[in-house]
């Protein structure tokens, strides 16, 4: 994540931290990720949080599910934590008001175009996946997903009637400077990890992967010491399987970084383990906007249960003081003690069929920050 946060030369003693629990899940897992955070601010940090409610709970709460006023709140403080949104209870097809739009209202409106997804195997969840250990072995990529454009927001996108039935309409559009910033981004972290880019799109069938395609091919001149791979989504999704390993940095449209993290989740054992970072341009004074979430969805199924996977939450966090707060040590601390509390057999049930709660998990990490 060098690059990312290549301007972060200070550490601050006191953030403010916004933090959207959302739906299912989410505030289980949030509460880990506090638990873990308010250890770390005992080694003389200050971190005053701002709840804020996004998804299915704000639609209850104010008929919406993201207010304009939080969104200046999000905006104003030094970075924002999300749980999770949606749930059954909000999926009904014919509403007009959906959990979703909250959070693609809040990537839209703070321009969090790049979203970074590290998907990296742990030695001790090995065996924890249905793929064999000898292939996972050293698996340690990066997804960088286009996130402000794409599939997800191109207008029109609307379902009407005529005379035949119903007709639906979603709009796939993508500007050069949108597939630049994000190509621009990819090849600067893979110059500070192992030097490859595999840029990902569907160029046999889509105009605006013709276009992403000829602008980041366009883009790799200026990083003469990254190599470039093209790939088709499809043969993409065959090969994170097969050869996990060969990838460093993959790079990616909207949707097409929203399928393959899923599938790349399988490698870490559990979707409930990997991160993502979400940032938007630097301002003047060099500071990203920066929202951390799980990858993992709201999880009705598992909601109120104590058995939901609060890794990836956790580990989110932990990117939020490495790239929005500057806390490089802290950042590591946290990552090693998650990374030692799964080596001592301690999961949650997604994982080896662990006997861990969400809540003694968060507790055997806090604990081995405080033992440090
Ligand atoms: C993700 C999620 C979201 C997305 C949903 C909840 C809108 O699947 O962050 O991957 O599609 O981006
Ligand atoms: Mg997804």
């Amino acid at each position: 994540m060098t690059a990312a946060n290549e301007h972060q030369s200070t550490s601050p003693s006191s953030a403010i931290i916004a933090v959207l629990a959302g739906d299912g899940v989410g505030p289980e897992v949030v509460a880990e990720a506090r638990k873990v955070l308010d250890e770390i601010a005992r080694r003389g940090h200050s971190f005053t949080y701002r709840e804020i409610l996004i998804g299915g709970i704000a639609i209850d709460a104010y008929g919406t599910p993201l207010r304009d006023d939080d969104v200046e709140i999000a905006r104003s403080v030094d970075a924002c934590l999300l749980g999770a949104v949606g749930g059954p209870k909000w999926s009904d097809p014919a509403s007009a008001v959906r959990p979703e739009q909250g959070l693609l209202k809040i990537r839209k409106s703070l321009g969090l175009y790049a979203n970074l997804r590290p998907v990296a195997v742990m030695d001790a969840l090995l065996d924890a996946t249905p793929i064999k250990p000898e292939v996972l072995a050293g698996t340690d990529l990066l997804v960088v997903r286009e996130l402000t454009g794409g599939i997800y927001f191109g207008r029109p996108s609307r379902q009407w009637r005529e005379r035949r039935g119903r007709v639906a309409v979603d709009t796939l559009l993508y500007r050069e400077h949108e597939i630049e910033r994000i190509a621009r981004l990819a090849f600067d972290l893979a110059r500070s990890r192992r030097g490859s880019v595999t840029s990902v799109d569907k160029a046999n069938v889509l105009s605006s992967s013709r276009l992403w395609r000829s602008a980041v091919t366009e883009v790799s001149r200026d990083y003469p010491e990254v190599t470039l791979e093209h790939m088709l989504v499809d043969a993409m999704t065959m090969k994170l399987i097969q050869q996990p390993s060969r990838y460093d940095v993959i790079v990616t449209e909207n949707m097409f970084g929203d399928i393959l993290t899923d599938e790349a989740s399988v490698l870490g054992g559990s979707i409930g383990v990997l991160p993502s970072a979400s940032l938007g341009a630097p301002d003047r004074a060099g500071k990203r906007p920066g929202l951390y979430e799980p990858i993992h969805g709201s999880a009705p199924d598992i909601a109120g249960q104590g058995r939901a996977n609060p890794v990836g939450m956790i580990l989110s966090a932990a990117m939020m003081l490495r790239t929005s707060l500057g806390l490089e040590r802290e950042a590591a601390l946290v990552e090693r003690a998650v990374f030692d509390t799964i080596a001592a057999g301690i999961t949650t049930p997604d994982l080896l069929g662990g006997t861990a709660t969400t809540s003694s998990f968060g507790d055997a990490v806090a604990q081995r920050i405080s033992a440090v």
